[in-house]
C-alpha cells in the first residue's frame, strides 16, 4: 500500500501516477493521509481508484467524530495516527484521569483502551514505539471490550486539539 502524505500542489497527477503503479502490478492499494471531509470532496471526482485508506489524526483530545463516519460511508478504511497524541503529548493521554479509570475497570493500561477504544470505532491504529514491552502491550488488546458508556466517556473527552499540521 502507497498513501500520498497529504494534500497539496499536484497531489491528483501524483495520484494517477500512484494509479499507473497499481495497473502495473508494481504497488496493490493506494490511499491518503490527512484527507478531511472537503479536501475528499474535492479529490475523488478526479482520480479513477478509490483509495483504499485515508491515514488522519485521531485520538482521544482530537477524534474527527465528522469526519470518520464520512469516510466509512465511502467504503474506505479509516486509519489513526498519533493515538497517545504523538510524542511528548503521551504523559497527557496515558495520565487522563477518565482514561485511567477506565483502564483500571478492564486491568489493562491507559494506552490499550486508547488502542480498544479506535478498534471499537473500526478506526486501524498505528502505535508508535521503539519498546518491545510497549509493542506487546499495544497487541493485546483482544480479550476486552469497552462497554457503550465507557466509549462514550472516551467520545466525550474531545477537545479538537490537534497535534501536528499538513
Ligand atoms: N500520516 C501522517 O501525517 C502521520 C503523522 C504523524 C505520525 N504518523 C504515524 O503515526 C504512527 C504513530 O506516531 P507516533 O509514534 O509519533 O505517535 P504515538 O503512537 O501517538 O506515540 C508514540 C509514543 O508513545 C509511546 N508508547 C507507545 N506504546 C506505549 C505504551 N504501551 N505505553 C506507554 N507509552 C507507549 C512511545 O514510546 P516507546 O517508544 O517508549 O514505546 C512513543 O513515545 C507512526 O507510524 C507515524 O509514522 C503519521
Amino acid at each position: 500500500m502507497m498513501l500520498l502524505h497529504h494534500p497539496g500542489e499536484n497531489d491528483v497527477k501524483a495520484y494517477k501516477a500512484m494509479e499507473q503503479a497499481v495497473a502495473e502490478g508494481k504497488i496493490r492499494s493506494i490511499g491518503l493521509s490527512n484527507w478531511y471531509v472537503e479536501e475528499l470532496e474535492e479529490f475523488l471526482p478526479q482520480v479513477t481508484i478509490k483509495p483504499s485508506l485515508v491515514q488522519n489524526e485521531i485520538h482521544p483530545y482530537y477524534q474527527e467524530n465528522d469526519v470518520i463516519p464520512y469516510i466509512q460511508g465511502l467504503g474506505i478504511v479509516v486509519q489513526g495516527w498519533y493515538p497517545f497524541g504523538g510524542r511528548g503529548h503521551t504523559a497527557e493521554l496515558l495520565g487522563d484521569l477518565t482514561i485511567s479509570d477506565i483502564a483500571n475497570t478492564h486491568g489493562v493500561t491507559s494506552a490499550q483502551v486508547i488502542l480498544r477504544w479506535n478498534l471499537q470505532k473500526g478506526v486501524v491504529v498505528i502505535p508508535g514505539s521503539g519498546n518491545s514491552d510497549h509493542i506487546r502491550e499495544n497487541l493485546d488488546i483482544f480479550d476486552f471490550e469497552l462497554t457503550d458508556d465507557e466509549m462514550n466517556r472516551i467520545n466525550a473527552l474531545d477537545r479538537g486539539e490537534k497535534h501536528d499540521w499538513y
